[in-house]
């Protein structure tokens, strides 16, 4: 049976269902102890337990079936042991459905000082207050655990582009053993038993050899998913699909695949077309608190004079009342006097249109013309509004 919050005893096991495939796209579901999933999946990022200016009932109101937390952040602040006292992330949150945890290495890597990387872990300053702390590879799923996370991610190093082809290897190899590391912790800690996943992340930087090497070897480890990382660090967008292309082969066709950090509109719509069945990016909410606006008709930036005079709402026939209910010259207005209003508005409008986007992808793979999906989304963005 399921406990209040509707996790911890495994009810609803980590498993994945494919239901529809149209080319190298794919439509399926993931169940876990706090929901279903269903993918292709865009999931908002909510790296302090938060989905930065919006409620949690708007969020879940969008159709997001899953939000992302970072080990890292929540960490050091308010402390992972803190949150598992007071009943875990989905409770503290106000989130009852599927969270997606990081692993923190990509975070310390960005973010922290001092970073010491050997092949135990990575230790650093926190980037807060100074003080010292330890992330290995069980460390990190023991903090993901404490969370009660649904979707956890194994410790890995992600290292940035361009680099010496020796370097991204190095750094594959290292994440491969960390690999190994987080699958015994996994197993040690009751993951399995809770009914949670943990999935490998493929890296390999832009070599292909390097690429499919890892794939490969992840592929013969039992993991629930595979995540595809270290893209999206700088390289063109052909570099990062041409990855995909090299390593979506070489992974169980039974086990969801996670694109880590992606990506615009245009991203998504691509690397669904080439089999990737998880998403999250910071682009839709760090936009909206930037003044700017994801819709059918292209990006709109309120901070152009442009809004000023204009009595529209973004549009009329979103279902979104950010979109909906609101004109451009107030949302102009919200952004140019830096109400909190503004940000909340145009995350509100970013998130809900990134989930129409993969709402609209799912139903096209299911009726067999995603490629024609793709052909009038990106057609809308062209077009802007006439
Ligand atoms: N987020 C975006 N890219 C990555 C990556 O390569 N590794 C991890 N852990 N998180 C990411």
């Amino acid at each position: 049976t399921t406990g209040a919050d509707g996790g911890e005893s495994a009810a609803r096991p980590f498993s994945f269902r494919l239901l529809a495939t149209d080319g190298t796209a794919r439509r399926g579901e993931i169940t876990t102890p706090h929901g279903v999933v269903r993918t292709p999946a865009f999931m908002p990022v909510g790296t302090q337990g938060t989905v930065k200016a919006m409620f949690m009932d708007d969020v879940r109101a969008t159709g997001a079936d899953v939000v992302l937390g970072n080990t890292y952040h929540l960490m050091l602040r308010p402390g992972a042991e803190r949150v598992a006292a007071l009943g875990g992330l989905h409770r503290f949150a106000n989130w009852p459905h599927t969270i997606l945890t990081d692993s923190g290495g990509f975070q310390v890597m960005s973010l922290a000082q001092l970073r010491k990387l050997d092949e135990t872990g990575v230790t650093f300053q926190s980037h807060i207050d100074g003080r010292r702390y330890e992330l290995t590879p069980e460390r990190s799923i023991e903090i993901q655990g404490l969370l009660g996370s649904d979707i956890q991610m194994q410790l890995d190093e992600c290292v940035r582009l361009p680099a010496p082809p020796a370097e991204v290897e190095r750094g594959m190899r290292l994440s491969l053993r960390w690999a190994d590391r987080s699958r015994r912790a996994f197993e040690a800690m009751g993951g399995p038993g809770k009914g949670q996943g943990l999935y490998g992340i493929v890296q390999g930087g832009d070599v292909p050899a390097l690429r499919a090497e890892s794939a490969r070897a992840l592929a013969a480890m039992p993991f629930e998913g595979y995540s595809v990382g270290g893209l999206a660090v700088g390289e063109p967008q052909a570099v990062m699909l041409a990855m995909i292309e090299v390593v979506e082969p070489l992974l169980p066709v039974d086990k969801p695949r996670y694109l880590m950090g992606v990506g615009t509109p245009d991203d998504i719509l691509e690397s669904v077309a080439r089999g990737i069945d998880q998403f999250d990016c910071v682009m839709p909410t760090r936009a909206g608190r930037h003044g700017l606006a994801y819709t059918r008709f292209g990006k709109l930036n309120f901070r152009n004079a442009r809004h000023a005079d204009d009595p529209r709402p973004i549009d009329p026939e979103s279902s979104c009342p950010a979109a909906r209910d609101y004109s451009r010259a107030y949302l102009h207005h919200l952004v140019r006097t830096g109400e909190a209003l503004g940000a909340m508005l145009l995350t509100w409008v970013n998130v809900d249109y990134y989930q129409r986007l993969m709402q609209g992808a799912r139903d096209a793979i299911e009726a067999g013309r995603y490629a024609d999906y793709v052909a009038e989304t990106k057609d809308g963005w062209r077009r802007g509004e006439g």
